[in-house]
């Protein structure tokens, strides 16, 4: 069987580390960023800096939001996500690095203490000043009603708690995702294209840590070269692969 030895690295590993993409939501419904007629080529999302430009730019960023959130609303977790966090209460993970703003790794269950969510969280709002949280039904009651976009109280603007392109990657978060990448024994990429950075440099920063690198996609990417083991497969396969194998020897 093509896992058996996908289960093998499990049962020897002693602290994993996941990084996962958008992959590991497809199977929820939640459209990945580059595969053929994603939606995300249409609602592509508003960098940082065009983002800050001005007031019609920022109410068209949160228009492109919120369809996109209406197309994954009833988004929940899947197989993948429900491993990870199984995985999480056997013990031997490190932690759940993710791209994904989807939130589906924390609805699955898994510790907020083994997550980091490189790209921030696309389920709440804040203030980019001040620091205020806002729901988002409150930023899209007023988008609706003004077809403007809400602006704080305090003056600041008001942006979805994601990290957009050319945004700077919170200190401790990025920290947290080394540390994850530099302290596993097996590190495992899963639905990801592996193109955007820094999530990108932490494969070989494992590697380079003594990591055993592992990559699970359905289609190459600019690391597979470096991988130690490559399968080429659904993410829910590998990763409930994965987590037999590790069960086969916890305890
Ligand atoms: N099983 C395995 N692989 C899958 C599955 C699946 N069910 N569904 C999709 N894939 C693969 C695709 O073939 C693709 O290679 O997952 C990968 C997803 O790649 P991207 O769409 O580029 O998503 P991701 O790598 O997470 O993008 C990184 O780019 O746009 C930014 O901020 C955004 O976080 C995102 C970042």
């Amino acid at each position: 069987m093509v896992f058996d030895h996908l289960a093998e690295l499990a049962r020897s590993a002693r602290r994993i580390t996941v990084l996962t993409g958008a992959g590991v939501s497809t199977e929820s419904g939640v459209p990945d960023f580059r595969s053929p007629g994603s939606p995300w080529l249409v609602h592509k999302p508003i960098g940082y800096a065009e983002f800050l430009s001005g007031a019609e730019v920022r109410a068209e960023a949160w228009r492109r939001k919120f369809a996109m959130d209406d197309i994954y609303r009833d988004a929940r977790p899947n197989r993948a996500h429900a491993a990870l966090a199984r995985l999480d209460g056997l013990g031997r993970l490190v932690a759940v690095v993710t791209q994904n703003i989807d939130g589906l790794h924390a609805a699955a269950g898994l510790a907020p203490s083994r997550l980091v969510e490189l790209h921030g969280n696309g389920t709440y709002a804040h203030c980019l000043t001040c620091g205020q949280h806002f729901e988002l039904a409150t930023v899209r009651r007023h988008l609706e009603a003004t077809g403007c976009a809400l602006d704080c109280a305090c003056g600041g603007f008001i942006k979805s708690a994601t990290v957009a392109f050319g945004q700077t990657l919170p200190t401790a978060t990025l920290q947290r995702a080394v540390a994850a990448a530099k302290g596993c024994d097996l590190f495992v990429a899963v639905g990801s294209s592996l193109v955007v950075r820094p999530a990108a440099t932490l494969p070989q920063i494992a590697q380079a840590h003594g990591a055993v690198l592992v990559i699970l996609n359905r289609e190459a990417t600019p690391l597979d070269p470096a991988a130690d083991h490559l399968f080429r497969c659904d993410a829910g396969d590998g990763l409930l692969a994965l987590l037999d194998g590790v069960a086969a020897t916890a305890g």
